[in-house]
């Protein structure tokens, strides 16, 4: 059966830093971020959003009234989740209007959980070739203030529709997969930020490609010719850099030019909002299929995901004739376009702000909200209530 993407959509907060502007008041060359780190702007997440108005809002870009009536499970991935018990995906459900005899599920394991996801969307599908699944990856990725992730910082999600006979993308049912209980990257249940070995934690994502990678080629006995373009995980841009280039370390010159071709188009909208955890490896694939000159028909991306702790998974899918049509790429663009510029006090004060953590109620302000936008609007006792402005 012909299972994959028909529908992705994206969504981040109206709000970002300049990363050029962030870099000069931490004292550091400029250049380290834009280059060594590859980030031009960084997505903040005021109070009014979270990991769930954000993926409602990614829902609502894509979702229309077939996919509502079609849907009967919502996978919600996400590391930066709002309540110990209850899915993400339940409101989720609620504001976008899914027909009620749906499944809502959140899974976790850092970056990997949209990845998850996927997988389990397309075993139901097979078992349910009628039914669709909405998957969403959404985060706010927080290191802190003048910590060494600060400039990896980010905010938004990513909504993808599953069904058969997908418009956009095809997924290979082959990929290779491995886990490995390492301490790269983690977030106690204490704490609003990530705690982070840095080198450690490239160095760890590196080694997972490679074995994921080889596994992969075994496997299928596909090699780097199969594929018109590659796909990572992206916390920072950079890093997709470096994975073109332990891929084709050993491959002629004209395939590994042609693979960092592609690479420059699959980091466009990754550069501008940052790491979103387990969203990127999707905004980039959305970059490079939006941003990307037309692929032929059946043409083979590879996509590397990874999640720290961790979990690593090498899989691939294969483009839809005129795929392009089912994109919404002005939308997107218009969602960059239209943010605002913080100060770096204003960003100071945001990613410091924090909702009360005593139970006490709180109303959030959504002066800040634009007009048809899911929001946090309010706590009232430990309830939290989300609204469509
Ligand atoms: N001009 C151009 N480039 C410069 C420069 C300058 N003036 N100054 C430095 N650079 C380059 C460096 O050479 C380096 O390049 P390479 O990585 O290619 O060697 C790059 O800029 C970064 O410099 P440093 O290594 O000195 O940077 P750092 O010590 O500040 O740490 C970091 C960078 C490790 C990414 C840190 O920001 C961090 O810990 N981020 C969070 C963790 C992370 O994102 N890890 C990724 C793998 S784990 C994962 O993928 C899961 C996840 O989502 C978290």
């Amino acid at each position: 059966m012909d299972i994959g993407i028909d529908k992705i959509g994206f969504y981040t907060p109206n709000v970002f830093v300049d990363m050029e502007k962030l870099a000069e008041v931490r004292g550091v060359d400029p250049a380290k971020y834009t280059i060594g780190i590859g980030q031009e702007k960084m997505a903040i997440a005021p109070l009014h959003h979270d990991s769930v108005s954000m993926a409602a809002n990614a829902a609502l870009s894509i979702l229309d009234d077939e996919d509502k009536a079609a849907i009967d499970f919502v996978l919600f991935g996400t590391e930066s989740g709002v309540d110990h018990s209850k899915s993400g995906a339940v409101w989720v459900h609620q504001l976008t209007g899914i027909q009620k005899n749906a499944r809502c599920v959140e899974l976790k394991q850092a970056c990997y959980g949209a990845t998850a996801g996927i997988k389990m969307a397309m075993g139901h599908i097979a078992l349910n070739p009628e039914s669709k699944v909405l998957v969403l990856g959404s985060d706010i990725a927080k290191y802190g203030l003048k910590t060494g992730g600060e400039p990896t910082q980010g905010a938004g999600a990513v909504a993808i529709v599953l069904s058969q006979n997908p418009r956009v993308m095809s997924l290979d049912n082959d990929s290779a997969s491995m886990t490995k209980d390492i301490s790269d990257f983690w977030r106690p249940l204490y704490s609003d930020y990530a705690f982070v070995d840095g080198k450690f934690s490239n160095e760890a994502y590196l080694s997972f490609l490679k074995e994921v990678w080889n596994n992969y080629k075994e496997q299928t006995r596909r090699e780097l010719s199969d594929f018109e373009a590659m796909c990572f995980h992206l916390p920072y841009t950079k890093m997709g850099k470096k994975a073109i280039l332990a891929l084709t370390e050993d491959a002629d010159e004209s395939e590994a030019k042609r693979l960092m071709n592609s690479y420059h188009d699959s980091i466009h909208y990754n550069k501008q909002v940052g790491n979103v955890y387990t969203g990127s490896l999707y905004l980039s694939l959305l970059s490079l299929l939006e941003q990307g000159p037309e692929l032929e028909e059946g043409a083979r991306i590879g996509l590397f995901s990874y999640g720290s702790g961790a979990v690593g998974e090498f899989f691939s899918g294969v483009v839809k004739p005129d795929y392009k049509q089912f994109l919404n790429k002005e939308a997107h663009e218009a969602v960059l376009d239209d943010r605002r510029e913080l100060s770096i006090d204003e960003y100071e004060t945001t990613l410091e702000q924090a909702l009360p953590k005593d139970g006490s109620d709180v109303d959030i302000d959504n002066e800040q909200v634009n007009v048809g936008k899911a929001h946090l609007a309010a706590i009232k006792e430990n309830i939290r209530m989300y609204a469509i402005k």
